[in-house]
């Protein structure tokens, strides 16, 4: 049964027909509406979300689906002490595809080991996203025209920020990748993606504590939150939540056609003036996200068997 967990589950070939199908339902969507008439997806969260859940629902909805799920663990049989195994088990006899956030890293891949349809991994712990990665690269598509020879910096919480990770596993594929790691030195990228995939493809990198001095480098700036909730300890947060605010003064050396993405949600990363800023693609991405999970139910549904 295929699924996706990590997303180098998908070949670049793979994800360019999701980027092509998300731009063909953005020009047609009355073409897609019925597609999934019959069919129900489960959203499984056990942790807090707002774009990721609702996208998925919308995403279901507009392809003639149906949702069900629920939104926080308490409100489960994980409360009771259900494996995710189990439950994986119980929810393949009621819906045809699930999307699973959990706290824990690996759990969707447990969830996929033991379900009999196909399960989404929509955040593990730490670890990765990889539906908000096809987010990012339908962005960068539309803003770049394509994922070579991109100068890419990452900005913020680089050791917890899953939607990092991701991102940089699936953009170590395209030719003539350089990447820029921007973030306080405890919260830098966990060595074991520096090795597996950094170092692994040579892909020529950089960290620094000092966003405005590589700003005319870059032509992506992917800036994230500090992820409170993986911290041991609040004091910890506190010194490190504010270390990078984007202004409009830090963009004065940037360039002009700079992307800048951010997953969501923003904290104080970017201030809001720069929201109207041409260069500022964050509710883009918020929109694009939906066409791509559009893309994604709809290629793993047909792989199952299942439309
Ligand atoms: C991200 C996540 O959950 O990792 N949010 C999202 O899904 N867009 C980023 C974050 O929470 O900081």
């Amino acid at each position: 049964m295929r699924s996706l967990i990590d997303i180098l589950d998908f070949s670049p070939e793979e994800l360019q027909e999701l980027i092509d199908t998300a731009n063909d339902i953005i020009e047609h969507p009355a073409f897609y509406s019925d597609k999934c008439r019959g069919r129900k997806l489960a959203t499984l969260f056990y942790e807090p979300s707002t774009r990721t859940r609702l996208s998925f629902e919308a995403a279901m909805y507009e392809l003639g689906g149906n949702v069900l799920g629920f939104s926080e663990a308490n409100s489960s049989s994980a409360a009771k002490g259900e494996s995710v195994a189990d439950t994986a088990k119980t929810v393949s006899c009621y819906a045809d595809i699930i999307a699973m956030r959990h706290p824990k890293e690996g759990a969707p891949l447990v969830a996929a080991m033991n379900a009999s349809i196909p399960v989404i991994n929509a955040g593990d712990g730490g670890h990765n996203h990889p539906t908000q990665t096809l987010a990012d690269l339908l962005t960068i598509y539309r803003e770049k025209g394509g994922f070579e020879n991109l100068t890419v910096g990452f900005c913020g919480d680089l050791k917890f920020g899953r939607t990092v990770h991701s991102l940089i596993s699936a953009l170590s594929r395209y030719k003539g990748l350089k990447v820029v790691l921007i973030s306080p030195v405890e919260l830098k990228l966990p060595s074991y993606v520096k090795k597996e995939v950094l170092a692994a493809r040579s892909i020529p990198y950089i960290q620094t504590t000092d966003l405005e001095s590589i700003m005319p480098e870059l032509d992506i700036l992917y800036m994230t939150r500090v992820q409170r909730e993986r911290f041991f300890n609040e004091e910890d947060y506190l010194r490190l939540k504010d270390s990078y605010i984007l202004t409009p003064e830090k963009l004065k050396n940037a360039k002009q056609d700079l992307a800048i993405l951010h997953p969501l949600p923003r904290v104080n990363e970017i201030s809001v003036a720069i929201d109207d800023d041409p260069r500022a693609c964050y509710f883009k991405q918020v929109l694009y996200g939906k066409y791509m999970r559009m893309a994604l139910i709809l290629k793993l549904l047909k792989e199952a068997g299942r439309l």
